[in-house]
């Protein structure tokens, strides 16, 4: 599952071109064919195939980047309504303005069209034999890195509890990230619950998991639950910013994610994120692989399902959002000048930050 450090092979000077080269003859192959396969039978046999299940196939086929992104921006219909309930207040929204969006977002956004490619399933048997796993034994195989002074290899920044309660979906995506190959994460949450440090104590304990209880400042200090305005944007950004710029001054990781409790990145084809990443660790390498989300819709679930969503929510959009995630080099991120980080969810790296090199594939 794991890549060794030293089996990386040596660098070649021109790699990168013919890694780019490759990988447009790799994503272009797919659609040649589908265009020469599909033109062709349509002309003879008219709708052999409906539009919809073309769109599907390419969907799940054509993948810019080497890392996935699924978003399970609905859930169940009722999960979906509970968690904006805060908005029935904030936004002056009544119930049915609520629904309404759902099935908007489920009909229109047309998030349950396809069957989703599927891809995050073959990390279910390594999550289920993390139960059976002992503690040390996950420790050494997923949350061991030591190199260059630095003890991870990919932390993962995540915010929890910002309106309800998430107990329920945190150890699926833990444990989900852990297997894809992440192996620290940095999660704040938002409420402080007595619940969420209890369940994550077993994390704490040996280091996987840095629990942040209060909102740090820029400088570290914590700014107190009650003191926070709900939904300022401004202090949203706050941990953020204090969580990524520490990794990066303290070159504790070589790689930071940005996630939210509904997303779950991984490697497309390797095992291993850490098979993806390890090749491009190094000044010269990609400093940021901007994931492009694949939103998966209810799957046709009214009530939250009695399984995890990576197996419940099945069914996805047509086509991958122009939004998404970033995964980045820890010392790409600027932590001085115009173009320092300050908080974006979005991207690590901006775009046109001089000197650095950001890739999208
Ligand atoms: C979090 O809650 C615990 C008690 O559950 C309390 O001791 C601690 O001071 C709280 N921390 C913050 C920052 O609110």
């Amino acid at each position: 599952m794991l890549t060794r450090l030293g089996d990386a092979s040596p660098r070649v000077s021109n790699r990168g071109f013919c890694r780019v080269a490759l990988l447009a003859g790799a994503s272009l192959a797919p659609i040649l064919l589908l265009a020469l396969g599909f033109s062709f039978p349509i002309r003879c046999l008219g709708n052999c195939l409906a539009q919809e299940s073309r769109r599907c196939l390419l969907m799940s086929l054509w993948l810019p980047t080497e890392i996935e992104l699924n978003h399970y921006a609905l859930r169940s219909r009722e999960e979906f309504l509970q968690r904006r309930a805060w908005r029935l207040h904030a936004d002056g929204f009544d119930d049915s303005q609520l629904t309404a969006e759902f099935v908007k977002r489920e009909e229109r956004e047309h998030m349950s069209s396809c069957q989703t490619p599927g891809r995050q399933m073959r990390f279910l048997p390594v999550m289920d034999a993390f139960r059976s796993m002992t503690w040390p034994e996950r420790q050494r195989r997923f949350h061991t890195f030591e190199y260059q002074g630095r003890s991870h290899f990919i932390t993962a920044v995540l915010e929890v509890n910002l309106a309800t309660s998430e107990d329920e979906y945190l150890l699926e995506w833990i444990d989900f990230h852990s297997a894809a190959g992440m192996d620290h994460f940095v999660i704040y949450d938002a409420k402080n619950l007595t619940s969420t440090r209890q369940m994550l104590e077993p994390y704490t304990a040996r280091g996987i998991v840095d629990l942040w209880p209060c909102r740090p400042t820029a400088s570290g200090s914590c700014i107190p639950t009650d003191e926070l305005v709900p939904g300022n944007g401004p202090q949203q950004r706050d941990f953020r910013m204090f969580a990524v710029t520490s990794i990066a001054r303290q070159k504790s990781s070589f790689w930071i994610a940005q996630l939210d409790l509904d997303e779950f990145m991984f490697p497309r084809r390797r095992s291993s994120l850490r098979d993806v990443l390890w090749p491009e660790t190094q000044p010269d390498g990609v400093q940021m692989f901007f994931v492009w989300q694949l939103n998966h819709g209810s799957a046709g679930w009214i009530a939250k399902p009695p399984m995890r969503q990576i197996e419940a929510y099945t069914r996805c959009s047509q086509q991958r959002d122009w939004n998404g995630k970033s995964i980045a080099q820890a010392d790409s991120i600027q932590l001085t000048g115009p173009k320092r980080y300050t908080g974006d969810p979005h991207r690590l790296v901006p775009e046109d930050s001089q000197g650095v090199t950001a890739a999208w594939r």
